[in-house]
């Protein structure tokens, strides 16, 4: 099997998570049944929420379970726009251009069909955004914002954005801010509680959890409307017969995830720097699509976008990928659609350099001999990818 380095995209299901659904699975139960089947499995979804609260820092009736990273920002925006225009007309979203679809999408939606107005806040060339911007487009209209959102950390660059600065700033103004997690559980330290956040987003399956199953941390205060409707599952907000095996998935995954997290993150930081010092011997233009500091508040250890100038990144990804190494060119979501990352974009690179990048990402089963095979497959990829240059 080819060396994976995309484990950003999706990673593998934790063999003790595999173990536990396969057990799981047997059961029946729906947890809105009054009889004891469905007792036991109201007990199993319930001891799931403690132990995602536990691990991360909140109450256990602010887990909210949900199909996914996707869902989970949906309901986030759609519900917080809605809750707040119910209590006067506030139609600005404030946003990061480099946050995942996920989240763009559901702003330009309710552009479309709410009289949403999208405010899009300045980011610097790694991503972090520009705060005073934000402080005086706020302050000059705090009575009209419906909500702030900014990705926590960037699934893209790795880049970490000053999050608590966003919310101090926010809940000086009484706006809720919504984050997009879905990068940063499990691969930097995340507490609800002391974040502040209206709403945070983030899904199993980039920790080690089946795909399909996601959290919405809601903050007991928070005004949220159902974005869906046929039950009052999940304190109303999100109506549907609960997973009960993958919530219990995601529950062991994400205590595993922040358990280990020290020492994956010693692996990931030495793998990282080795991957880009070789990387610019091998392209001595390289430049980091992402903070490159050594602060490691900045940047996560797991993510690395490599731009190599001349290169097309889509030619390097399928160079790599002949050679027995699977990288991406990005989000998962856009791949195989030979555009420029929108992320970059937004960072200020230009249209050539922002379609010249490759994302590498580490998970828990990394090793350096995956990264031995990337190093020795990358010299030829890249002069051949070189040599191709672009065809558009
Ligand atoms: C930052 C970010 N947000 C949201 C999502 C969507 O999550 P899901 O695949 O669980 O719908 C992804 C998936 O790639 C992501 O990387």
């Amino acid at each position: 099997m080819p060396v994976y380095l995309d484990h950003a995209a999706t990673t593998w299901v934790r063999p003790e998570v595999t173990d536990l659904l396969i057990e799981q699975m047997a059961s029946a139960g729906n947890p809105s049944s009054v009889h004891a089947y469905g007792q036991a499995a109201k007990m199993r979804l319930e001891a799931a929420r403690v132990r995602i609260a536990k691990a991360l820092g909140c109450d256990h009736n602010e887990v909210v379970f949900t199909s996914g990273g996707t869902e989970s920002n949906n309901l986030a925006i759609l519900g917080l726009y809605e809750a707040r225009n119910r209590r006067g007309q506030r139609p600005l979203i404030y946003f990061l251009g480099t946050e995942h679809h996920a989240v763009l999408e559901p702003i330009e939606h309710l552009e479309k069909f709410a009289g949403a107005e999208a405010r899009e806040i300045p980011v610097d060339s790694a991503g972090h955004p520009d705060l005073d911007w934000l402080e005086a487009d706020l302050l000059a209209n705090a009575d009209s914002a419906a909500l702030v959102t900014a990705i926590y950390a960037n699934n893209e660059t790795g880049t970490i954005v000053n999050l608590p600065d966003i919310v101090a700033l926010c809940k000086r103004l009484q706006i809720p801010v919504h984050t997009d997690a879905v990068a940063a559980v499990g691969h930097i330290d995340v507490n609800f509680r002391d974040l502040g956040a209206s709403t945070l987003a983030f899904t199993g399956h980039k920790l080690g959890a089946p795909i399909g199953v996601g959290v919405l941390l809601v903050g007991r205060d928070v005004h949220l409307c159902a974005q869906q409707f046929g039950g009052t599952q999940e304190r109303a907000m999100r109506a549907g017969t609960q997973n009960v095996a993958g919530a219990e998935a995601v529950a062991l995954a994400v205590e595993l995830a922040v358990g280990e997290l020290a020492a994956h993150r010693i692996t990931w930081e030495k793998l990282r720097d080795q991957l880009i010092d070789s990387a610019k011997r091998v392209a001595p233009d390289l430049v980091i699509g992402g903070d490159s500091s050594d602060d490691s508040s900045k940047r996560l250890s797991n993510i690395v976008n490599l731009v190599f100038p001349g290169c097309a990144g889509d030619s390097l990804l399928f160079l790599l990928d002949s050679a027995g190494v699977a990288i991406s060119n990005g989000s998962a979501c856009t791949a195989g659609v030979a555009t420029a990352s929108h992320v970059l974009l937004a960072q200020g690179f230009s249209q050539r350099d922002a379609g010249s990048c490759v994302r590498v990402s580490f998970g828990a089963t990394t090793t350096s001999q995956d990264l031995d095979a990337l190093l020795s497959a990358l010299p030829e990829a890249y002069s051949k990818a070189k040599a191709a240059g672009f065809t558009v």
